[in-house]
């Protein structure tokens, strides 16, 4: 294993530090891809500059403006902003591949189960159809076919379709921790809607089962197998805080909060079914909301970006 690089363009963020931390443990080398240099990391420019590092087994996109920032107005410019973020940095990994005259084997690309049209009932697999019909499923779409391109080269391409990732640290959780912890936490709008969700832990393992399996290829969808609704998660968050979670958070103020069409990420969702991830033999560790939400509920908190809390 000693001696093996991968690459991660936006490393630095809530993910990429947990998969970092884990593919450490596991016995790699990561160099993260940044717009800022730093010990372990190497920058945009420098990567178009001087190529993969030698011993690059697999290259990882996981760049990308987190969209759901309440402090940005949801206007073409924030649009553009959040699209470039993710099309531009991928094109340029998947150009780096292309160049490297010792190809790694495997390129390893984010998208979101926003490519799926929202949808009350309907059960989207990795083979139904989607991509089209609003911002979001059109970025994913884009996103997705500029993943592609190291395949031209014959290089393994696996596009991981994330739902919303859990953990302590960042993303949905640490925006509502303080709600939830103070009893103000439930639903979003009617509580109806499906939240494909997954652990912090299984999407870092899901990552690597994709670098390290050879037949694995393809979209995956990056959800847990466990579905549930809104007003599920509430139940379940607030419960591990010992709180009630039933006050909602109305639709109308996420429109105001974001604007109607960002917020539809909130308040409309995907029953999204990981049929490939699981054909593909991922197992996962947290596959049931309880025992996600336990993991990082305070009584038994465990620093879940410390690797020897990840593991395979
Ligand atoms: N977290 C989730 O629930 C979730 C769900 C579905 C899909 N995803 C996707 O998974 C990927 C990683 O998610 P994450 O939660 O780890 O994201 P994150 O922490 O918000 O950001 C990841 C990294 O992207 C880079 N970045 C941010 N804004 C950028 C910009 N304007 N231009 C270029 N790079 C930028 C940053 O790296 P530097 O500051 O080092 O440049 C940052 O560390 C994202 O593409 C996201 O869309 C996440």
């Amino acid at each position: 294993m000693a001696g093996k690089t991968v690459v991660i363009g936006g490393g630095s963020g809530f993910i990429g530090t947990a998969l970092s931390s884990l593919l450490r443990h596991c016995g790699y080398d990561v160099v993260i891809v940044s717009r800022v240099p730093g010990a372990f990391s190497t920058t945009w420019s420098d990567l178009e500059r001087h190529g993969l590092p030698k011993n690059t087994t697999a290259v990882i996109s996981l760049a990308g403006q987190n969209i759901l920032d309440f402090k940005r107005r949801w206007n073409p410019g924030f649009q553009q902003t959040v699209r470039a973020s993710r099309i531009n940095t991928s094109h340029s990994l998947a150009m780096a591949i292309q160049r490297a005259e010792i190809k790694p084997s495997v390129f390893v690309s984010t998208s979101g189960v926003g490519y799926y049209p929202p949808h009350p009932s309907k059960e989207y697999t990795e083979y139904s159809a989607g991509g089209k019909g609003d911002y979001f499923a059109e970025l994913c779409t884009d996103w997705e076919s500029v993943a592609k391109l190291p395949a031209e080269v014959g290089v393994r391409q696996v596009t991981i379709r994330s739902g919303v990732v859990l953990g302590r640290r960042g993303g949905m959780i640490a925006q509502l921790y303080l709600p939830f912890f103070f009893g103000m936490g439930g639903p979003v709008g009617s509580g109806q809607q499906y939240l494909p969700w997954i652990h912090l832990h299984d999407i870092a393992r899901l990552f690597l089962h994709a670098v390290e399996n050879e037949q694995v290829e393809g979209v995956l969808n990056g959800v847990s197998p466990n579905l549930i609704t809104s007003k599920e998660f509430a139940r379940a968050f607030g419960a591990s805080l010992w709180r009630p979670a039933v006050i909602p958070l109305p639709e109308f103020v996420c429109n105001i909060l974001l604007g109607p069409e960002r917020a539809r990420m909130l308040t409309e969702g995907q029953k999204v079914i990981p049929k490939r991830t699981l054909d593909s033999g991922f197992v996962y560790k947290f596959p049931d909301i309880r025992s996600a939400c336990q993991e990082f509920c305070p009584l038994v908190y465990t620093d879940d970006l410390d690797p020897a809390n990840i593991s395979r």
